[in-house]
């Protein structure tokens, strides 16, 4: 299968769900499942939260050309700004000529904790659960048989004294432990609560002090996704900007962003933009990897831009690493059924294939915004759109 689709933007919204429907082999069902009005459905909703009145819709547009470690993707992305799917296919189109995007996925580790508050010796404490290890990593296992038998589970467990806050205020008496958890192919929240909730009571037994409270972090520092692309001058220019000159402009966007923190917001919001997109199209909770994607940019202890870019005259290189702790199974994947629609469009069979192919679209998208804003200007092409929309329902 070929991401390339010419023409596929002037075709009408019905033969495009045609088109798209014969290249991934999408059922009646799931054909109706992409439609406002019957996918997710109001039943489906009742189940999913309390006090139920509707839900919501936005529009799922397909990232064309997107070719990653050689293998094609049609990316489904969910979101309501006009633009952002056009730039994200018309980068993948540059990129796609030049070897595609190459990315790759860290592990699927992730981390559980359990706070234990007035504790009147730590290091002692500390030592204790740790010569428990075996037994607390045997307790939290069985707890998941499913996740075990998959090949995740418990890994290891960390207990660390908390006496001092970043500000220095004491916190005498406090430590947390923490679990490393494979998660394999699901997110993993409700198994890694679940893990420390049944730890818990075993850790206030060998500890003797109080359990205040157990859950995951979003901190998902372990499971970084990282993709870099490069572009020669001969493609990076436009009518009325050399190649040369728009790779010069890109580089002093990025430094703009590393030297000032009202800009990284912004630059990083630019790559969120197709990685939320993407997420919320699949089912994944994108208020977990927004949390995770902006603690990484400040680990250095100053909020720095998510993604580098290079140019040595000749060729732009982009790179882009972030926590992405998205999945393909559990959750609401489960029950929305244009979730797995858009899974099954993505084609992927893996979590850690769906995570280099967000952290693609992050970077596709950071470049077809810095592009943009360093020649035309953003508003050109933005503003046609949304004047297209509002003309249509005026
Ligand atoms: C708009 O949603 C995102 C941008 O502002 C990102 C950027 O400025 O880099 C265009």
């Amino acid at each position: 299968m070929t991401s390339r689709l010419p023409g596929f933007h002037r075709l009408t919204l019905n033969e495009r769900v045609q088109q798209i429907a014969v290249l991934r082999l999408l059922s009646a069902e799931e054909i109706l499942a992409l439609r406002s009005d019957s996918g997710l459905g109001n039943s489906r909703a009742d189940l999913m939260v309390e006090n139920a009145v509707g839900t919501v819709s936005l529009p799922i547009g397909i990232a064309t050309n997107f070719l990653i470690n050689g293998q094609d993707y049609l990316v489904p992305m969910a979101i309501e700004e006009p633009s952002v799917v056009a730039a994200a296919s018309n980068v993948a189109k540059l990129v796609r000529g030049v070897g595609g995007f190459q990315a790759e996925p860290s592990s699927r580790l992730m981390i559980g904790q359990i706070q234990i508050t007035h504790c009147t010796d730590p290091s002692a404490v500390r030592s204790k659960i740790l010569s428990h290890r075996e037994e607390l990593l045997h307790v939290a296992n069985q707890s998941q048989a499913k996740m075990v038998a998959r090949g995740g589970g418990a890994r290891e467990i960390d207990v660390r004294v908390l006496e001092t806050d970043d500000i220095g205020r004491d916190k005498k008496g406090m430590l947390v432990v923490q679990v490393t958890i494979d998660t394999r192919n699901a997110m993993g929240a409700n198994v890694i609560d679940t893990m420390m909730e049944t730890l818990a009571p075993r850790i206030a037994k060998i500890s003797g002090c109080t359990i205040n409270l157990s859950i995951l972090s979003n901190y998902t520092d372990q499971c970084l996704a990282s993709a870099q692309c490069q572009i020669p001058i001969s493609l990076l220019g436009t009518p009325h900007m050399s190649g040369e000159e728009v790779g010069h402009r890109i580089v002093d966007a990025y430094r703009f962003a590393e030297l000032d923190l009202y800009r990284a917001v912004t630059h990083n919001k630019g790559i969120m933009n197709g990685i939320d997109a993407v997420a919320l199209a699949t089912g994944n909770d994108w208020r977990a990897i927004e949390a995770a994607a902006h603690a990484y940019a400040a680990r250095e202890g100053l909020y720095r831009p998510l993604s580098r870019w290079e140019f040595d005259g000749k060729m732009l290189k982009g790179f882009l690493t972030l926590p992405l702790a998205a999945g393909i199974v559990g959750g609401a994947i489960n029950i929305n059924p244009t979730s797995g629609v858009a899974l099954k469009i993505l084609g992927v069979s893996e979590a850690q294939e769906l995570t280099m192919i967000m952290v693609s679209v992050g970077l596709a998208q950071n470049l077809g915004a810095l592009r943009s804003l360093v020649t035309d200007g953003l508003q050109k092409g933005h503003m046609a759109l949304h004047a297209r929309a509002r003309s249509a329902f005026r």
